[in-house]
């Protein structure tokens, strides 16, 4: 069992690459909600886990559960994570790195006998890929896992209730994947995914907030007919109605700054070459730190959407699937996170997340965290996502730092209580 993070990290990389060949698709990776791959990633890491010790168990929601008790019970428990499914065509790194960071730091502390427990989650469901809607897993673990959520079909009529008796869980025991009482935070070590750590030469990043994101579906509805026998002033197009609304997405996000728009799906029915497009639905992802401006902007794209359906005699339907609140990351844990990184020989360097993270769900039940690592390239949801071994090898020296630091902090916060 390797123990100093330039091993560790080899090993990290090399475990990333193999939960990367469970896919539902031939060649490239692809692991959505309780999906066949998803159980030969549960035991693959159960594995990595009993090899030290630590029993696995999946909860009613899906999500792989491990606890490794400290000396200390009244000193509680820092849960580490992140979530093991991906989007289609996905890099290796995404989600997956944060649950195995979190393995080898269990693994450098061995016989380290901490006050505090360590925790570990992988959550089930992160991306919103085959329900449309992100958060699933860590929304169980909050208690936000409602029958509304539940009964969210799939495109094939399967509700996130079946896939989970369909993957053999029991939907009944939901709530006791809750967050127990001493539960004290959650760190989560994610790839940036984006440019910012390489363009300015850093390995790691503290998180300080979670942009908030909207997610929709809108509808154009105008009417099918024959490509060939149809003039052109008597159509009802809808494919042509939905580009139009999207080259205005476009212009809408380039005029606030750091507002981020995309479309990132169009299904034309009936969707054959020579026939005008009756029905075309498609997605809408905007995100902005500030609420207020990201909610005007979707505002404004709707009444657009409107205002080209009537024009070209269609008509609009939208379906809201998220309207998720920027959430700031607790100030004492990044604080702790930039000593810990200082000591890791880093210079810290303070962010706001472009991308969503299960961290902006914990959040609303305990202190969370998040140290993002850097991405060459910037590249990510893409199979050449990467990151450099000696900054995974960072990501552990300084976890290591943090936990030992937060331990400290809760054993002298439990003298206090006891006084
Ligand atoms: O889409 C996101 O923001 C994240 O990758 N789930
Ligand atoms: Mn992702
Ligand atoms: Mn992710």
């Amino acid at each position: 069992m390797p123990t100093d993070s330039a091993a560790l990290a080899k090993e990290a990389m090399i475990r990333c690459e193999t939960l990367a060949r469970f896919s539902e698709d031939t060649g490239s990776t692809r692991r959505t909600f309780l999906s066949p791959p998803m159980r030969e990633c549960h035991r693959e890491i159960s594995a990595w886990l009993n090899s030290l010790g630590i029993p696995v168990k999946l909860d009613g929601a899906g999500n792989l559960r491990a606890s490794c008790p400290g000396r200390d019970e009244n000193a509680g428990r820092l849960l580490i994570g992140s979530h093991l499914d991906t989007v289609p065509n996905a890099g290796k790194y995404d989600g997956v790195l944060g649950v195995v960071l979190a393995v080898a730091l269990l693994a450098a502390l061995e016989g380290e006998n901490l006050p505090i427990g360590i925790d570990v989650v992988g959550f089930s469901e992160e991306e919103g890929v085959r329900f449309g809607v992100p958060f699933i897993g860590s929304r169980a673990l909050v208690g936000q896992l409602d029958d509304e959520l539940l009964n969210r079909q799939d495109t094939r009529g399967v509700s996130v209730r079946e896939a989970i008796r369909n993957f053999g869980l029991n939907d009944a025991i939901i709530s006791e994947a809750s967050l127990g009482d001493d539960v004290f935070g959650y760190l989560e070590f994610h790839i940036e995914q984006g440019p910012i750590l390489e363009s300015i030469g850093r390995p790691l990043g503290v998180v300080e907030a979670i942009a908030g994101q909207s997610r929709l579906e809108l509808t154009f509805v105008g009417s099918a007919n024959h490509a060939g026998t149809t003039p052109m002033h008597l159509r009802r197009d809808a494919l042509v109605a939905a580009a139009e609304w999207i080259v205005g997405v476009e212009r809408a996000a380039h005029t606030v700054s750091n507002m981020v728009a995309t479309v990132g799906s169009i299904d034309a029915k009936p969707g054959a070459a020579n026939v005008i497009a009756g029905e075309v639905k498609v997605t809408l992802d905007v995100r902005h730190a500030a609420n207020e401006l990201r909610e005007k902007v979707v505002a404004n794209l709707l009444r657009e959407a409107e205002e080209i359906a009537t024009k070209r005699g269609l008509t609009v339907k939208c379906n809201l699937q998220l309207n998720q609140r920027t959430v700031a990351m607790d100030p004492f844990l990044a604080g702790q996170i930039e000593e810990a990184m200082r000591k890791a020989g880093c210079e810290p360097h303070r962010m706001v997340s472009g991308a969503g993270h299960d961290a902006m769900i914990l959040a609303e039940k305990i202190p969370a965290a998040m140290i993002f690592l850097r991405t060459p390239g910037g590249i990510s949801h893409h199979p050449s996502e990467a990151v450099l071994i000696e900054d995974v090898a960072k990501a552990i020296e300084c976890g290591l730092h943090l936990i030992k630091q937060i331990a400290g902090a809760a054993v002298s916060q439990t003298r206090r209580s006891r006084v």
